[in-house]
C-alpha cells in the first residue's frame, strides 16, 4: 500500500478510522523553521467531523502532537512525527456491513485486493486518514507562505446542481470562505446548497460537489517535466483524497468549445517578469509555472454510506437489503476544503524544494 507522497518534501500517512491513532512523519522538512502545534492546528480544526449541523455527528476535537523533529518550536531537519489521537471510536456501529460490502465504497475493492480489512469505518479508506495529509499539508504550507508567500485557498463552489458565482482569484481568502460553516463565498447560493444538505440529510440520503482552488504568488519554474508535470502531479494528489471524480486545471473542459485565438494566453510586462493577460492555462504550461495564478477545480461524489435501505449482494452474491449504520457526512465538500489546499501545500513544497536543489548547482566557473 502506498501511503507515501512526494520526493524531498516525503510524507508518510498512517491510521485507520477506528484504531489509537492517525497520523503522519515529514521527512525532508528544512531545519531551523518556526514551528508549533498551534501552526498545523488551525487546518485540522477546519476539516475535523462534527464541527457543524453539516457534517456526520462523529464527535472528534483531532488535537495533534508534535512527537519529533523540533525543539523549542523549531524544526530539527530530522523527521517530524505527527499523532493524533481517535477519541470518539465506535467500532460495534457498523453491524452489517461485516457481510455486505457498502455500494461504492471501498468495501469490495479492499477485500479482493487485501483479503481482510478492516471493518469499523472504512479502515484506511476512511476520510480520517486525510488528517495526516492536513497535518503534514499545514506544514508544507507555513513554508510556502514564508519562503515565497504562497497563498492556498479553496472554498466550495458547487452542491449538487448548485453553483456559486465565479470568485475573484486575486482577493478570495480563507477568512472569508470561514464566515460560513459550509465554506462558499456566495451567499445566496449558499443557503439553496444548504437547504439541499440538510434535507437529504433528514432523509438519509447524501449529494455531491465541487471545491475550486487557487493558488496565489507561486514563482515560474515549478514543475518537472515530463511524467512529473506540475499539473500531472497536482491531479495525482486530487485524485487521491477520498471520493473525488474529477480535476479540472484552467479551462478545463469548457476550453474545448474554444477557438485557439480566445482560448491562447497572450504574454505582457507586469512588473519585473513577463505575464499573460487571461489564464486559460491555470498557470501552468509545459507542465511547469508560469508565475500566474494556479487555479483549478475538484469533483467529490455523494458520499456512499446513505442510512436509506439499499438493494445489493453480500459478500457471496446473495441480493441482501443493506441497511447502513454509523455517522456520515451527508456531502464532503465543506470539509474537504482544507483536503485540497494541503495536498497542493504538499505538491508544490516538494516541487520548490526540488527546484532549489537544481538551481543551487551552479557550473565551476
Ligand atoms: C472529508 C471527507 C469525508 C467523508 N465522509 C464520508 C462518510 O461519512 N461516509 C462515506 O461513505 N464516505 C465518506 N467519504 C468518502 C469515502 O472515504 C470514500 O468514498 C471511500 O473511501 C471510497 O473511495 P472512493 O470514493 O475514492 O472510491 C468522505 C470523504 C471525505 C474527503
Amino acid at each position: 500500500m502506498s501511503s507515501n507522497f512526494g520526493t524531498l518534501f516525503r510524507v508518510s500517512t498512517y491510521g485507520e478510522s477506528h484504531c489509537k491513532a492517525v497520523g503522519v512523519v515529514i521527512d525532508g522538512c528544512p531545519p531551523g523553521i518556526r514551528l508549533s502545534e498551534a501552526d498545523i492546528q488551525k487546518q485540522l480544526d477546519r476539516r475535523r467531523p462534527g464541527q457543524s449541523e453539516l457534517t456526520t455527528d462523529r464527535q472528534e476535537l483531532d488535537q495533534v502532537s508534535i512527537l519529533s523533529g523540533t525543539e523549542n518550536n523549531i524544526t530539527l531537519g530530522s523527521p517530524i512525527g505527527l499523532k493524533v489521537n481517535n477519541k470518539d471510536q465506535r467500532p460495534g456501529d457498523y453491524g452489517d456491513m461485516e457481510s455486505i460490502p457498502r455500494p461504492s465504497h471501498a468495501d469490495y475493492t479492499y477485500m479482493a485486493k487485501y483479503g481482510i480489512k478492516a471493518f469499523s469505518g472504512g479502515g484506511r479508506s476512511s476520510a480520517r486518514e486525510t488528517i495526516g495529509t492536513v497535518a503534514s499539508g499545514a506544514v508544507a504550507d507555513k513554508l510556502l507562505k514564508e519562503l515565497y508567500g504562497v497563498e492556498i485557498v479553496a472554498w466550495v463552489s458547487a452542491v449538487g446542481p448548485f453553483e456559486a458565482a465565479p470568485a475573484d482569484h486575486t482577493r478570495i481568502s480563507r477568512e472569508e470562505i470561514d464566515k460560513t460553516d459550509l465554506r462558499c463565498p456566495d451567499p445566496a447560493q449558499s443557503e439553496k446548497m444548504r437547504a439541499l444538505i440538510m434535507s437529504l440529510k433528514d432523509q438519509g440520503d447524501s449529494t455531491g460537489g465541487i471545491v475550486s482552488c487557487v493558488i496565489r504568488n507561486v514563482p515560474a519554474g515549478l514543475g518537472e517535466p515530463v511524467y512529473e508535470k506540475l499539473e500531472a502531479k497536482l491531479a495525482q494528489a486530487m485524485l487521491a483524497i477520498p471520493a473525488t471524480k474529477g480535476f479540472e486545471i484552467g479551462s478545463g473542459f469548457a476550453g474545448t468549445r474554444m477557438k485557439g485565438s480566445e482560448h491562447n494566453d497572450p504574454f505582457v510586462m507586469k512588473d519585473d517578469r513577463l505575464g499573460t493577460t487571461t489564464n486559460n492555462s491555470g498557470g501552468i504550461q509545459g507542465g511547469i509555472s508560469n508565475g500566474e495564478i494556479i487555479h483549478f477545480r475538484v469533483a467529490f461524489k455523494p458520499p456512499a454510506t446513505i442510512s436509506q435501505p439499499q438493494k445489493t449482494a453480500n459478500y457471496q452474491g446473495d441480493p441482501v437489503t443493506l441497511q447502513a449504520k454509523g455517522r456520515h457526512d451527508p456531502c464532503v465538500v465543506p470539509r474537504a476544503v482544507p483536503i485540497v489546499e494541503s495536498m497542493a501545500a504538499l505538491v508544490l513544497i516538494d516541487m520548490a524544494l526540488r527546484q532549489e536543489a537544481r538551481t543551487s548547482v551552479r557550473p565551476v566557473s
